[in-house]
């Protein structure tokens, strides 16, 4: 009898069962209404997703306020967003009650669009800035990543994630660049507080053994006094930082570790391995194993960045081809101990039935993302996102956008 696909064995997460190990990683999409509430293409897209099987699908950046967001149209998680969530949840759950849907909690603070929001900041970063957040605006903002928290839980979603990673608010206070004089910066259990109060605060007042928390992180953020550096003037790498994290949200309470890297508005290509240079895919397995020794057993370690490996038609050098795939990578790396799971983001949009399809075989029916990165560019121009080489409809989108206003100058988000 021919054994099971290390990809396609169940995982404990906490108390919860994953039905494999394939994640959809958080995509936002930036197609929410006014209010923040999902539309008829946000239940699209996780329709599909659902139907595609994955042991988990992280639903993209919530916003836990409206104040302060990097997306015109992003969906928003406050308690007058809970009456829509639960029914889209509810849905979800409709289309397929299998895999574990966690939602990613986050505040964009210095990433926040000011053309429509609030640009706030812990220390202002070179180009992007803000108005310096206070200690008690900051303890208002951990009171919002609770209250979502409590949305998410009484919507019926399985757990959260607490974004702590790509440059967003929950990863800037732990910059080693945050050296400002605070309750929140300088030595490493200040920079840490704000994290470990939300965990501390969601394990108090949530108090339900069933419900995951855990976190995407940036190991390193690739740029001078980024998460993941030696120190706040300085890129070299050192991750006794980030390690110390995984073992302190442990502590608190987390179940699972979303490993990933950079800050799309400064390393996009770190964050997300670009096709044409694609070697910081094998940064990113780095990182996972990193975190996969320092983790507990039980903790669940969710490697990121597998879509550039694509089906082995890929720009990575001197390998043989069958062995430079996704699915040998996946399924490589988690014998390997290297990871317990992987996640696919750009992949999810290409075709989120990849799970089903690889399961049932259909290998040869899988659109291939071609980590072109057209989606992101949706992003960038506060757009609403879907892949523009599978989906007409974001194919014709996208070359409208480019004739009304031009090819894009620069690319971050
Ligand atoms: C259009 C787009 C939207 C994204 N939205 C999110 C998000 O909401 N939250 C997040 O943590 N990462 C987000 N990411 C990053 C992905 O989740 C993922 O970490 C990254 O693309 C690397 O994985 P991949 O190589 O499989 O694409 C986004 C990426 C893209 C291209
Ligand atoms: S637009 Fe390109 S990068 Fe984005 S999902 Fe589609 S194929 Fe992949």
């Amino acid at each position: 009898m021919n054994e099971k696909q290390p990809l396609f064995k169940g995982i404990k997460i906490g108390s919860r069962n994953a039905v494999n190990r394939i994640a959809l990683n958080a995509m936002e999409c930036n197609d929410a209404d006014k209010e923040g509430n999902p539309t008829e293409r946000t239940y699209k897209r996780y329709r599909r997703a659902f139907e595609g099987n994955a042991g988990v699908i992280f639903l993209e950046a919530i916003s836990v306020i409206d104040e302060s967001r990097g997306r015109l149209n992003q969906l928003i998680g406050s308690r007058a967003n809970q009456k829509a969530l639960t029914d889209f949840i509810r849905e979800m759950k409709k289309v397929n009650d299998k895999p574990l849907l966690f939602i990613q909690l986050t505040h964009a603070g210095e990433l926040s669009d000011p053309d429509f929001s609030r640009r706030v900041c812990v220390k202002p970063l070179p180009g992007l800035g803000g108005d310096l957040l206070t200690e008690g605006e900051v303890e208002e903002i951990i009171g919002h990543f609770v209250l979502s928290a409590k949305v998410a839980h009484d919507a019926g979603a399985d757990g959260v994630d607490v974004k702590l990673c790509h440059g967003y608010l929950g990863s800037q206070f732990l910059r080693p660049y945050n050296d400002r004089k605070w309750k929140y910066g300088g030595p490493w259990e200040n920079r840490a507080r704000f994290a470990y109060e939300i965990y501390e605060r969601i394990a108090r007042e949530i108090n339900d053994p069933d419900f995951i928390v855990g976190s995407k992180i940036s190991l390193w953020e690739g740029f001078p006094g980024g998460m993941g550096t030696a120190g706040a003037g300085t890129p070299v790498m050192d991750l006794t930082e980030p390690l110390e994290l995984v073992k302190g949200l442990e502590e608190r309470g987390g179940k699972f570790i979303l490993q990933s890297a950079g800050s799309p508005s400064i390393t996009l290509a770190l964050t997300q391995p670009d096709r044409d240079i694609p070697d910081y895919a094998y940064l990113h397995m780095t990182f996972q194993k990193a975190v996969n020794k320092a983790a507990r057993p039980e903790t669940a370690v969710i490697g990121s960045a597998y879509s550039v490996f694509r089906n082995g038609k890929n720009k990575f050098l001197a390998v043989n081809r069958d062995e430079c795939s996704l699915v040998y990578w996946g399924n490589k790396n988690i014998r390997d101990g290297v990871c317990d799971m992987i996640a696919i983001g750009r992949q999810s949009l290409a075709d989120s039935l990849l799970p089903a399809k690889l399961e049932s075989g259909k290998e040869n029916e899988i659109n291939w993302c071609t980590t072109c990165d057209n989606c992101i560019e949706f992003l960038i121009r506060q757009q609403p996102v879907g892949c523009a080489t599978y989906d007409r409809e974001y194919t014709e989108a996208l070359k409208e956008i480019r004739r009304k206003e031009g090819r894009l100058t620069e690319k971050h988000t």
